[in-house]
């Protein structure tokens, strides 16, 4: 295989399972505790007439806080099971006594159990069109009507989005498409920038390699040199024999398993920086406290690049002891109706050129994207429909917007990083990964972070007052 076939191939995993890695799922539906789950009824198509059928999309709520005329703190749930985000935030319910809340978890369709056609949901495209994030946004207004009428006290009740990550995203959308329903939103880690044409693609790699450097002194310099001698070793049966008894590997590596390898390093590293978390905790799997440093302190205190690696690789999928072996065609999340998503309208290209970043030189590349998008779903991407829908940079007409980003997460390189307005205020946390001031509190937390929720809440008190005053 040739070097820009192996690059192609990379860049499509790469994207993929980074768009997959970046949210966390829970599996299994019993109620989660502290919850009710309760349902609403939905169109299937919220934007023409030509389909009738509904279908029940779930939602939690905890009321009690709950106060008659108090705010509705509304998660808008993202890709996974609605129950993976309520065990990985405690913001809102933390925050819930302070306002006399309503707490609400809304279910993205397509996931966990909000399944529009059940089973047949992934069958086509004719099943899966109805896969969007502005059929979802619409889904959420028609929950919060529902609310207003149906929960006691709440007709006048101003109603808050949290969400983080693409949750996130979803969150600042709704206070845009929606302000009359939506008061005002905190979007954490919410990469509403990551688009085609207004964020260069390199920028993740950059905060990725920085998150490494900043972890370990000569960290991203060994990560570099190692993708030289893992290509080396894949040339010969010998090297590849070394290279799937170094990573303790399920399958013998075969030589056009190369650029899977490759991939599953390049996104391990990037996984690793948006879950750098400073205590033990549980996203996509479990990882020590500051896992970015853990790896680091492995990687550079071997005196063979190889076997620093693969030490670092077994921290991130043995940190259990339970791993038998380790399987590089298991994606880091199996995110089915992600995937989707991301080969339709959520295209956020990532690159990295080897020289300014630590990873191999993968180009983003639509064509060979489009092409493996339409070979998996029959769907070919709308790589600018995002820009034209949500505006692009220039959301300076929207308000009452918090933008929180975690400096080591490399999804804050298409974030808010800077405040646009008195209304649109970005908040860039110290020492933070992925949305960490929406995780539950912890004393571990770094100041910054303690601060960024103290000053979220007193935000979020100045709108409710705002919005009594005019409404
Ligand atoms: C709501 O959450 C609080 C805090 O976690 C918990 O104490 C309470 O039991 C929950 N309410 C319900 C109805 O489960
Ligand atoms: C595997 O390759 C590495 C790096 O070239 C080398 O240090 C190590 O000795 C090799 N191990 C075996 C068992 O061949
Ligand atoms: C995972 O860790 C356990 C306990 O240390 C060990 O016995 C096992 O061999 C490890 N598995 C892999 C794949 O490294
Ligand atoms: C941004 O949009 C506003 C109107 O919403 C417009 O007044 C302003 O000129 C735009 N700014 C830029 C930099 O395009």
């Amino acid at each position: 295989m040739d070097d820009q076939r192996v690059s192609l191939a990379s860049l499509f995993l790469v994207y993929l399972v980074l768009s997959e890695g970046r949210c966390s799922v829970g599996v299994g539906s019993r109620d989660e505790p502290g919850y009710k789950t309760r349902y609403v009824e939905v169109q299937v198509d919220h934007f023409s007439f030509a389909n009738s059928d509904t279908f029940q999309l779930r939602y939690l709520v905890n009321d009690t806080y709950y106060k008659d005329g108090g705010p509705i703190f509304l998660y808008t749930g993202n890709e996974g099971d609605i129950e993976g985000f309520v065990k990985n935030t405690g913001l809102l319910i933390e925050m819930a006594p302070r306002f006399g809340a309503l707490v609400i978890f809304a279910e993205h369709r397509y996931y966990g159990q909000s399944l529009p056609y059940g089973k047949e949901s992934f069958k086509d495209p004719a099943h899966l069109g109805y896969l969007t994030s502005t059929q979802a946004l619409a889904d959420f207004a028609v929950l919060i009507t529902h609310l207003k009428k149906t929960v006691p006290g709440a007709a006048n009740s101003p109603v808050f989005a949290f969400g983080g990550s693409y949750g996130g995203m979803l969150a600042a959308w709704i206070r845009m498409k929606y302000p009359h329903l939506v008061a005002g939103s905190l979007a954490s880690a919410a990469s509403i920038f990551q688009y085609p044409g207004i964020t260069d693609c390199e920028a993740y790699s950059h905060v990725a390699t920085r998150t490494f450097q900043r972890s370990g002194a000569g960290c991203p310099e060994r990560i570099r040199s190692s993708w030289d001698v893992i290509q080396d070793l894949g040339k010969t049966d010998a090297g590849r024999h070394n290279l799937t008894s170094m990573f303790r590997l399920c399958e013998p590596l075969a030589a056009d398993d190369m650029p899977t390898l490759v991939n599953w390093l390049v996104n391990l590293w990037m996984i690793y920086a948006l879950t750098d978390y400073p205590y033990a905790a549980d996203f996509l799997t479990p990882l020590p406290a500051w896992p970015v440093k853990e790896a680091c302190h492995l990687i550079t205190s071997h005196e063979d690049v190889l076997s620093g690696v693969a030490a670092a690789t077994k921290l991130y999928f043995n940190f259990t002891g339970q791993a038998v072996c380790l399987d590089i065609s298991q994606p880091y999340y199996g995110g089915l109706a992600w995937q989707y998503q991301a080969c339709t309208e959520q295209i956020e290209p990532i690159c990295s050129d080897g020289v300014n970043d630590m990873f191999p030189a993968i180009p983003w590349d639509l064509v060979a994207f489009s092409q493996a998008c339409y070979q998996r779903w029959k769907v070919r991407p709308r790589p600018y429909w995002a820009v034209t829908e949500y505006w692009g940079r220039n959301i300076s007409a929207a308000s009452n917007i918090i933008f929180s980003n975690g400096d080591l997460d490399p999804w804050s390189a298409g974030c808010v990083l800077k405040s646009l307005s008195d209304s649109l205020i970005a908040i860039v946390m110290e020492d933070a990964a992925h949305h960490l001031d929406l995780r539950p509190s912890n004393p571990a937390d770094p100041p910054s972070v303690v601060k960024a929720r103290a000053q979220e809440a007193d935000i979020i008190e100045k709108w409710i007052q705002e919005y009594h005053l005019t409404t």
